[in-house]
């Protein structure tokens, strides 16, 4: 095939390099240093610190095809793919950046030639359609009068709302950060159609496509009402490559483009579908890219941030797949096959198939357990439905309780004919979001509230004791000058010791003090760039721009440490027995224990657990040194360094070794040699959320303790189990067998009681036109027995009704039992009924078997009486003589 998805990039990234730019690589699909944005949504992101600051601008021009997702924020294309033939999560978008050098003209020009020139991608000029800012004269000029475009072809646009720059043609990279105006190039599939480029705007033309947009990057956005000039000008420019293949190979989709038309094929050998067009199809192979994408970066399914989105992606395409007939094992089928499709044009997913493999399993199987428990309520819901209707309520319900996708659960009424009240499932939604909002404003601490454009020098590496400057004092969240005694409040300093909690390390605790004035540390934390003492002063009193000394609890500190670099070997250790599937998800820190959650998809079996023990203490008893390093991310990432990838890092880094056992980026602190940890204990395996794994281990003394309580309850069964712990196993299979013997033993007892009990009150029955009936009340009989007594009678006399009352201390337990062939006249659940309604009791039952139980029987007989009488009319009302 001509103009394949591999051509169309080089010759893109070519065609510039011609230009004067220099090709970079595409970034991560994980924004570093911007928490302004969820995922990378544009080739401009890895760059818009030369945007913004012209000292950290490194090339003046730059060429990239850069992998974006857009699925949150401000550019979020999720719920249009599959239903438009353009749109995707997942995409590569071709771009040229300049940085203060060229401006609109050349980024014009240069553009214009690539699409035109039949060197380049020859594409016929009259198909071209272009859009300007509406303030743009500029720009509207150059096309008008540099490419000699005629006026026709060129169309204008404003604000919406009359809210400026709230246009599609001036182009914001998020809620803030760099921002211009833009012109977009538009290609018109149906030359004839020429004149419907304004409908196409107004989204009433599909035959239009948008393949280019040049943005002119001049302002940044601060806020939602500020925007300020940059100091110079620069051109920041996309093009989604799917969209441009699907002009170049001539097929109006990009569904049908070469990626995708082998990806669909494939998928749609395991549905029911033959139809290529169907939208599931095109949501499957869109997500799937997602998917491998994610995973890749090591994202993994949670509820969270990140992970939640992918969670989303995934069920989302599980539902297309149920939709199109895949059920069960769609992963485990398609999987491989898709993987090693797309890893054809991105050799560094090479390696991760069987990561994404076994995540994408785990979700599915999780997933599919909501999708049954789901339908399963969702059909009983729908049998029930009076007038053929039901609530939106138990579509929310369904939704908020089991995950179940409302959109499944709407489609599955659609189909079967059911209306449902939209009206209470958008009230019901509103509800809780309102309430999750109440619960989110509780869950922020003071580091969001107090707000400090400073920084703070971190010097406790090396020092445990320093002098520093008292910079801002706060109290609750108002700032103040002075502190005194008894008050509580967060000091901050110019620099300190005091480690702030951060990358799962707990702060440091300590004291600042002056002369006789003493502030007691009890946590430090981040806020911002700088550092909160937390704590209160003991004696005396403290005002900002004073000096004191700060001098942290160097006994705590040395314990988090030791927990600390305990961690980094357990990481290591981790992946030298499950493998590399082991990532880090997060880990906690303190002076007593260390908690460690990490990607891993089974449960880890004892002697695993064992063996990850012994490696690691073997490595504390050899008693490495502990190195820290400084050194440029790159060269961290040829010694292999572990690092948090979904991290932010500087350029210059931080690398923490033991030996060549654990090479971790970490900024925390930690002991000098391994001996210092002593011992590792391992103390708690568990599952914090699918495929998310954590363990719990202790050090040093805190070991040792630990083995000493184990110690310690051995020896309390011991006394117990009156044996020594070597035959503890013995003695309990001796107690099992024993305890099964008597049970044993019991059952003969009961069953021989029951016959005794049978034949006790036979005598009892009453005869009522050829009906047996026998009442009978026990005192604190075994329940289940006077069941299994009913369905001896019933089968011994085959026309009877049965009511056993069973007292008990404080209640009394009503049971009935009529046999089959009487249930056409009454059933146990009408006599069941009476008693609730006499008794104010509880219970329901079937027509041959019925119970309640109620705490209030105060006039038995007389209830006994009521039932007995409407027993008599039910079968004086029989004509028929019933069968037997
Ligand atoms: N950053 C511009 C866009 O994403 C080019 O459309």
């Amino acid at each position: 095939m001509k103009n394949t998805i591999n051509e169309i990039r080089q010759k893109f990234l070519q065609f510039f390099q011609k230009k004067g730019h220099t090709i970079l690589p595409s970034s991560s699909l994980i924004p570093k240093n911007d928490s302004t944005l969820l995922f990378t949504n544009a080739g401009m992101n890895q760059f818009k610190d030369f945007f913004l600051d012209p000292k950290k601008k490194k090339y003046s021009r730059v060429v990239t095809s850069q992998r974006c997702l857009r699925t949150g924020g401000k550019h979020n294309d999720l719920e249009n793919v599959g239903y438009t033939e353009r749109h995707h999560t997942f995409f590569e978008m071709l771009g040229n950046f300049s940085f203060n050098d060229y401006f609109k003209k050349e980024a014009i020009i240069y553009a214009w030639e690539l699409l035109t020139s039949k060197k380049w991608f020859n594409i016929n000029k009259n198909k071209l359609w272009i859009s300007v800012y509406k303030d743009d004269e500029e720009t509207y000029k150059i096309w008008l009068n540099i490419i000699k475009l005629s006026p026709d072809h060129i169309i204008k646009i404003g604000d919406k709302n009359n809210c400026k720059y709230n246009s599609e043609n001036f182009w914001q990279m998020g809620e803030t950060g760099p921002c211009g105006p833009c012109t977009e190039i538009f290609y018109n599939y149906d030359i004839k159609k020429n004149n419907n480029f304004s409908q196409f705007l107004e989204n009433k033309n599909e035959n239009f496509i948008e393949i280019w947009n040049i943005v002119f990057i001049e302002y940044n956005r601060i806020s939602s009402t500020k925007i300020i000039p940059l100091k110079y000008k620069s051109i920041d420019t996309g093009m989604g490559l799917e969209r441009i293949a699907s002009v170049l190979q001539n097929v109006n989709s990009n569904y049908k483009i070469d990626i995708f038309k082998k990806l669909i094929k494939q998928i749609s050998c395991f549905s029911k579908i033959t139809n290529l067009n169907n939208i599931s199809l095109k949501i499957i192979s869109d997500h799937i890219r997602s998917c491998i994408f994610l995973i890749y970066e090591n994202i993994s399914p949670s509820n969270e941030h990140r992970g939640y989105i992918l969670r989303r992606i995934i069920r989302r395409m599980l539902i297309h797949a149920y939709k199109i007939g895949i059920k069960k094992n769609f992963f485990y089928k398609i999987v491989p096959n898709l993987i090693e499709h797309i890893t054809e044009d991105f050799n560094f997913l090479k390696g991760t198939e069987q990561t994404i493999k076994e995540i994408l399993q785990i979700e599915e199987t999780q997933f599919s357990e909501t999708l049954e428990k789901g339908l399963r309520i969702l059909n009983i819901e729908i049998q029930k439905a009076p007038n053929q209707e039901i609530s939106g309520k138990t579509i929310f319900y369904l939704y908020d309780t089991f995950g179940f996708p409302s959109d499944l659960a709407l489609d599955i009424c659609r189909e079967k004919k059911i209306k449902v009240d939209l009206n209470s499932y958008y009230l019901e939604k509103e509800k809780q979001k309102k309430q999750s909002k109440i619960g989110n404003k509780f869950y922020n601490n003071g580091n969001n509230i107090i707000n400090i454009n400073d920084t703070c020098n971190f010097e406790g590496y090396k020092k445990n004791t320093i002098k520093s400057l008292i910079k801002y004092i706060y109290i609750e969240t108002k700032l103040v000058s002075l502190i005194s005694e008894g008050e509580k409040g967060i000091i901050f300093l110019d620099k300190t010791c005091f480690y702030p909690e951060s990358g799962g390390q707990i702060g440091d605790i300590g004291e600042l003090y002056f002369k006789k004035s003493r502030f007691i540390v009890e946590n430090t934390k981040k806020y911002g760039n700088t550092i909160g003492h937390i704590g209160k002063v003991i004696t005396g009193a403290f005002e900002v721009n004073n000096f004191l000394y700060a001098k942290i609890d160097k006994l705590y500190r040395n314990q988090i440490q030791i927990n600390h670099s305990a961690t980094h070997l357990l990481h290591s250790a981790l992946r030298k027995v499950l493998g590399d599937i082991v990532t880090q998800k997060g880990s906690s820190i303190t002076n007593t224990r260390l908690r460690f959650d990490f990607s891993y998809p089974n449960i880890i079996n004892l002697s695993k657990l064992q063996k990850v023990e012994n490696i690691i203490n073997a490595e504390i008893y050899k008693n490495h040194l502990i190195k820290i390093q400084y050194c440029s991310l790159e060269e961290a990432k040829k010694q292999k360094a572990m690092a948090l990838f979904e991290n932010k890092y500087d350029s210059i880094v931080r690398v923490v070794s033991i030996k060549n056992f654990s090479i971790e980026l970490c900024g925390g602190t930690h002991t000098n040699r391994t001996g210092n940890i002593g011992l590792f204990k391992i103390i708690a395996q568990s599952s914090v959320s699918s495929g998310i794994k954590r363990i719990e281990a202790l050090t040093q003394s805190k070991a040792l303790q630990f083995l000493h309580n184990q110690e310690n309850e051995i020896e309390n069964i011991s006394k117990i189990l009156k044996t020594k712990s070597i035959s503890f196993k013995d003695k309990i299979n001796k107690l099992i067998l024993q305890i099964k013997y008597l049970e044993d033993q019991i059952h003969i007892f009961q069953t021989k009681e029951n016959q005794y009990q049978i034949k006790k009150i036979i005598s009892n029955i009453e005869n009522i036109k050829g009906v047996k009936l026998l009442i009978n009340v026990f005192n604190n009989y075994n329940y289940n027995s006077l069941k299994l007594i009913i369905d001896q009678l019933k089968k011994d006399f085959q026309n009877i009704i049965i009511i056993f009352i069973n007292k008990n201390n404080n209640y009394f337990n009503i049971i009935t039992g009529i046999t089959k062939n009487l249930t056409n006249y009454l059933t146990a659940l009408e006599i069941i009924k009476i008693f609730i309604k006499h008794t104010n009791g509880k219970g329901g039952g079937k027509n041959e078997i019925a119970e309640s139980i109620s705490s209030n029987v105060i006039n038995l007989s007389k209830i006994l009486k009521i039932i007995k009488s409407w027993i008599h009319l039910k079968l004086n009302n029989i004509k028929d003589k019933i069968h037997e």
